[in-house]
């Protein structure tokens, strides 16, 4: 079936706000996504979540994909190598999400061994006839947009994002999103945005790009630098959910991005923390995040050390109220020119 205007939807969409929560496994969990919605960021991803696996998920499994209620909207990433299980994936996804979906992305870009061993992720590009037939037995089915994640290429020298896009949107993806390293770099070295330029110069869908964006100026930069329609932030997000609104308000206002001192941050990671307990089944996941809203404080290290072995929603919570006392401590002895406080409270 397909949605015959999906690229038209998107495009109009990423006019309105071009920054989007990138997928994170591990980490845009609802929690993690309704902290970057209440800033701004409008289309959010799900962390990605296996065609195979979907089909004997149990309601555990489903919890990390579905919406939570508050939030309007989810786009919803899969992973496989099989076009029927894609098939089965999008339905189940269009039933049990309903109205909140807005777009199927196919991940073709994830380089883990334990996902490319298996033909999935980045190894779909070195197999661009079962790519081309992933996309289209998705598009039969679906009746949201179905968009497509890759990197520059698997390795040097292998099919190249350019034409594996063309290929893709012939095949009936709305949009196409490309992470400017190849596979075979992980994370490593820069990410080359002269490539999603070629890419968003080779299609006539919107182009997404992804890559090195740490900071809303990053994020503007990218448009500017590109003929991409929309911007990825992925680890640009850490302790930084306010990136959206501030490219958002860099780009269309030129207005300067604000410093988040650490009253800000502190809510912002108690707002986090209560959003993990109301909404997710395990606690431990808010040592990673909490850490990232400490970078620059005084005595973060300490702190993040403290962090880390917290284990109950009471426990982050009171820590907390630690830091804050410190950081009003550390405040008063740096406004009276004195040295920095030993921490007051004892581990
Ligand atoms: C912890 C982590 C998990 C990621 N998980 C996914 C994923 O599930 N699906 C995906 O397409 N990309 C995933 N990515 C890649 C990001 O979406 C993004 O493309 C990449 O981090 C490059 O952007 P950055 O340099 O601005 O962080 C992940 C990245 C990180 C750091």
């Amino acid at each position: 079936m397909g949605i015959p205007n999906g690229s038209e939807v998107l495009r109009a969409a990423y006019a309105r706000q071009p920054f989007l929560l990138a997928p994170m496994a591990g980490v845009t969990d609802a929690a993690y996504r309704i902290m970057c919605r209440r800033r701004g960021a409008q289309l959010a991803y799900s962390e990605m979540v296996s065609v195979a696996g979907l089909a004997y998920a149990s309601d555990k499994t489903w919890r990390l994909v579905l919406p939570a209620d508050e939030e309007e909207q989810i786009c919803i990433q899969l992973f496989g190598s099989k076009p029927e299980q894609f098939a089965a994936a999008v339905e189940a996804v269009q039933e049990r999400v309903g109205d909140k979906l807005s777009l199927i992305d196919i991940n073709m870009a994830c380089p883990a061994r334990k996902v490319i061993t298996k033909g999935e992720g980045s190894a779909l590009m070195e197999d661009p006839v079962r790519a081309e037939r992933i996309v289209a037995a998705a598009v039969e089915r679906a009746h949201v947009p179905v968009t497509v994640k890759m990197r520059t290429a698997f390795r040097e020298g292998g099919t190249r994002a350019p034409e594996l896009a063309r290929r893709l949107a012939d095949a009936g993806a709305a949009a196409i999103a490309v992470h400017g390293r190849t596979a075979r770099q992980l994370y490593t070295g820069r990410a080359d945005w002269s490539v999603i330029d070629e890419v968003a110069r080779a299609v006539e869908v919107p182009v997404i790009g992804s890559g090195d964006v740490f900071c809303a100026e990053d994020a503007v930069r990218m448009l500017q630098d590109t003929a991409a329609s929309a911007v990825f932030v992925a680890r640009g997000t850490y302790g930084n959910p306010w990136v959206f609104d501030d490219a958002r308000a860099l780009a269309q206002e030129g207005t300067a991005v604000p410093q988040r001192l650490w009253p800000e941050r502190l809510d912002a990671l108690r707002e986090h923390l209560i959003l993990v307990h109301r909404h997710l089944p395990f606690m431990a996941r808010a040592r990673t995040f909490a850490t990232w809203y400490l970078k620059g404080m005084p005595h973060a290290a300490a702190w993040r050390g403290r962090v880390v072995r917290c284990t109950s929603f009471e426990e982050f919570m009171e820590l907390t109220d630690a830091i804050e006392a410190d950081m009003r401590a550390c405040d008063e002895a740096l406004a009276l020119d004195r040295p920095l406080p030993d921490i007051a409270v004892g581990s």
